[in-house]
């Protein structure tokens, strides 16, 4: 029986795969963490972890027993430039604390399993943009980009050397509408459809022809579920797998966007997200995913709208307004 920690549970992604996980291996085996309080998405249990206090994570993991934790915790592209040396210490050292922790319970026979989120930020502007192999240059920019690359090389490195069972995801930029982003480069394409549903002129901070790679949240969640679920002897990488969902540029979306809602328009602000965005790949090669462990996306740009503009919650007034 698994027993699970999320850390991060308040976060975008945190927040549904605390869900998920709950469903699948039940409330009583997953522990949502954060570092402040909050609701338990489904979890039975709710503890306050700073990833950053070592001493406490391997308080927590010991006295729930935890055999599987996803380090969540994290500063992402934009506000991580507003922030340099927060955002390196929180995105290395919570990691580290992590892998350290996995490393002494493994020689101690408590084996924990490690997932870690890596990004699409990984890679830099010398990176192939279109169909971005799995294997190529990475020269990223961004205090984040630059954490997730040394990130992935400490995750391979503690499965190498100490026989860290970690996995890894570069997710997309992830669409969702449950709980809100974080201060991301992609999250134009979030606060786009809270615009639209307002009835408000998108003011988008990205260039219209600016295309780059996403996921639809319900398939983040289940790669990254599939990869942790996956036999060991079938991963072939654990620094971290590129995974594919669909890409699109604000102009496609808002094209989309508008053959649900007609009245619908945007107009272009780019601000400094643009030129993070200008160094990102635009597409991915996740061959390896789909042959190591079955990844396959399954939802497509009009899909993801019709869902999106569907399940967000705007009061009624604003629904008229949009109409
Ligand atoms: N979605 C993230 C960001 O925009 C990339 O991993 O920062």
């Amino acid at each position: 029986m698994e027993r699970i920690l999320v850390i991060g549970a308040n976060g975008q992604i945190g927040s549904e795969l605390v869900e998920a996980l709950a469903i699948q291996h039940g409330a009583a085996n997953v522990v949502a963490a954060d570092i402040s309080p909050a609701s338990l998405y489904g979890a039975q249990v709710y503890e306050v972890i700073d990833v950053l206090n070592a001493q406490r994570l391997a308080d927590v993991v010991g006295q729930y027993q935890i055999t599987q934790v996803y380090q969540l915790a994290a500063l992402l592209s934009a506000t991580g430039e507003q922030a340099p040396l927060k955002a390196w210490t929180l995105n290395m050292d919570g990691l580290l604390n992590i892998l350290e922790l996995a490393r002494i319970r493994g020689a101690a026979g408590q084996p924990l399993k490690v997932f870690w989120p890596s990004s699409i930020a990984a890679f830099g502007p010398n990176t192939p943009a279109v169909n971005t192999p799995q294997y190529t240059v990475m020269d990223p920019s961004t205090i984040y980009g630059i954490s997730k690359l040394a990130g992935e090389r400490l995750c391979e490195y503690y499965f190498q050397k100490y026989g860290v069972d970690v996995r890894s995801i570069r997710y997309p930029g992830i669409i969702s509408y449950k709980s809100p982003p974080g201060g991301g480069t992609t999250d134009y394409a979030i606060a786009i459809f809270h615009a639209a549903l307002r009835g408000e002129c998108y003011p988008c901070f990205l260039e219209e022809e600016t295309t780059l790679p996403m996921i639809y949240m319900p398939d983040a969640i289940r790669a990254t579920i599939s990869l942790m679920d996956a036999p060991a002897a079938e991963l072939s990488i654990r620094s971290s797998y590129n995974v594919a969902g669909v890409s699109f540029n604000p102009r496609e979306l808002a094209t989309a966007i508008k053959q649900n809602l007609p009245g619908f328009d945007i107009h272009y602000a780019p601000d400094s997200r643009q030129a993070i965005a200008a160094t990102w790949p635009q597409s991915l090669d996740d061959a390896q995913a789909r042959k190591d462990w079955g990844w396959q996306p399954e939802v497509g740009l009009q899909q993801m709208v019709q869902d999106m503009l569907k399940n967000i919650q705007v009061t009624p007034k604003e629904l008229h307004k949009a109409a």
